[in-house]
């Protein structure tokens, strides 16, 4: 059984509904588990145990949210030379931008030299006061259908042997 993990933060709800979806979409691929991880509890040994991954979390002040920085920041050194190869994507919740969080991703994942499997997937909340950004978000199946199907090809990918 391959493992594919989701790691997510999300403050207010859209980055951790587009973690949700992207498992719910890998469910229907029997040979793949699928297995969402906060990045908080998140470890190396599970990076390193995982097939897959795909990285979910807001951007927050032009870059990722803190606490997906600091996942990476404690799993980027025991992980450095053990990943190559593995396939990835990320998933941004932005509130009208999102590009500064996934360059950034972009750059780690190339330090670890993954496979990026599409395009970052950027969902814009579009809140704009602080109270629409503070706000819990509610993502309609405009914005999870992408989520979804991000999901699944990682897991048909993954099942196939195609990554
Ligand atoms: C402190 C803070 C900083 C933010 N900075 C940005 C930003 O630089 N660019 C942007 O597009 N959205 C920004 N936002 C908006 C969030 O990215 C947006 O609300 C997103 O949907 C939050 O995702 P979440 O619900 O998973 O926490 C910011 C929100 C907060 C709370």
């Amino acid at each position: 059984m391959k493992q594919l993990l989701i790691v997510w933060h999300s403050r207010t709800g859209a980055a951790r509904a587009m973690a949700e979806a992207a498992a719910q979409g890998a469910g229907s691929e029997a040979e793949v588990a699928a297995r969402l991880a906060r990045a908080a509890e998140t470890q190396a040994e599970d990076l390193l145990a995982a097939a897959g991954l795909i990285f979910a979390c807001p951007e927050n002040l032009a870059s990722m949210s803190g606490e997906m920085k600091e996942f990476f920041d404690r799993c980027y050194y025991p992980c450095l030379g053990r990943l190559s190869g593995r396939a990835y994507a990320a998933l941004i919740a932005a509130g009208s931008d999102g590009e500064g969080a996934a360059r950034q991703l972009g750059r780690i994942a190339t330090g670890w030299r993954l496979k990026a499997i599409c395009e970052p997937l950027i969902i814009c909340t579009h809140a704009q006061t602080p109270e629409a950004i503070l706000a819990e978000k509610r993502l309609g199946d405009a914005e999870l259908t992408p989520c979804r199907e991000i999901g699944a090809a990682m897991a048909a990918g993954l099942a196939m042997g195609v990554f």
